[in-house]
């Protein structure tokens, strides 16, 4: 009996206890995985309190609207995980910098011929689900990292778009650096559609991206979904870079 490896296109044969040598790799390092729930986290509570900011629900509580705070808790999430979500980005640039080489600032631009190789396999495999034939990565995949760093400067985007409408509501340094974007883009209710539009491109790429881990996990067979909790992949010594 047999089945087909997706990755190398070869048949497996599965009668022995171990078809295929595995090398076990410690891709994700402590600060990438912490970086990765917290982000995670930070940016679910954002996308449902800043939805809850644009299209407030209507309460009907026996309550005055002066003796509730519900709205208060709301926008009071939204700004301790964007002080988060900063923060903890902050500190993935620096890892970036001084982690491992699966976490390296480098990993995330196609610069060798291989790697936008691999971006046609990515979306050969991704799109048109045929099977990944070139060597794959250890860590991000070619694509995956371009768009990582794709969402990178969308989560910089949402970050002064957010401190600039904060601006206004708060001395404190932070959000005072960024008073001069509001004129910029056509007062606050520019500021404020931008910073609303893009919420919906978190939701895309959740969606997609979750998506993706599952299905990368079962066409390439390393462990790719529990590598980001456990921190370990599992590769094959060929047919990988
Ligand atoms: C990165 C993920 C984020 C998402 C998805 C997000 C989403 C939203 C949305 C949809 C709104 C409602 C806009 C409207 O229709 O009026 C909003 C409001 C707001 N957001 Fe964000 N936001 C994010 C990050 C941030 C950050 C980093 C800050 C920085 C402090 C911030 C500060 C604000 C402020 C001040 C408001 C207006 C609150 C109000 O007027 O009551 N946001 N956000
Ligand atoms: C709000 C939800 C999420 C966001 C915003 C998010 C974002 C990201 C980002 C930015 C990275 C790159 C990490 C880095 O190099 O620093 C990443 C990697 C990864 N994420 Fe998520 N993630 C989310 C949820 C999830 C969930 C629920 C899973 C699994 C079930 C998951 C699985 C993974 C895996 C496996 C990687 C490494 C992928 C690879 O090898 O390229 N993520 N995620």
């Amino acid at each position: 009996m047999s089945a087909s490896n997706t990755v190398t296109g070869k048949a497996i044969p599965a009668a022995n206890g171990h078809p295929v040598e595995y090398r076990r790799v410690y891709v994700w390092e402590l600060p990438v995985r912490a970086y990765h729930w917290i982000n995670a986290i930070a940016l679910v509570a954002l996308c449902v309190t800043g939805y809850l900011i644009g299209a407030p629900i209507r309460a009907f509580y026996a309550a005055e609207a002066y003796q509730q705070y519900w709205f208060g808790w709301v926008r009071f999430i939204h700004f301790v995980a964007a002080f988060v979500y900063v923060f903890n980005f902050a500190a993935r640039i620096y890892w970036g910098f001084v982690g491992n080489k699966y976490s390296h600032w480098n990993a995330f631009f196609p610069l060798k011929k291989s790697q936008r190789q691999e971006i046609v396999d990515v979306i050969k495999a991704d799109v048109l689900e045929s099977s990944l034939h070139g060597p794959i990565s250890t860590g991000h995949n070619a694509l995956a990292g371009l768009i990582y760093f794709f969402t990178f400067l969308v989560f910089v985007f949402q970050a002064i778009t957010g401190f600039a409408l904060y601006s206004s509501m708060s001395n404190s340094w932070l959000p005072r650096m960024f008073t001069w974007v509001v004129p910029l883009m056509g007062g606050e209710m520019g500021v404020r559609f931008w910073h609303h539009l893009f919420l919906w491109f978190f939701v895309t790429f959740v969606i997609v991206h979750v998506y993706l881990a599952f299905y990368h996990d079962y066409i390439e067979g390393r462990g790719t979904v529990s590598s980001i909790i456990g921190g370990w992949k599992f590769v094959r010594d060929k047919g990988e870079k």
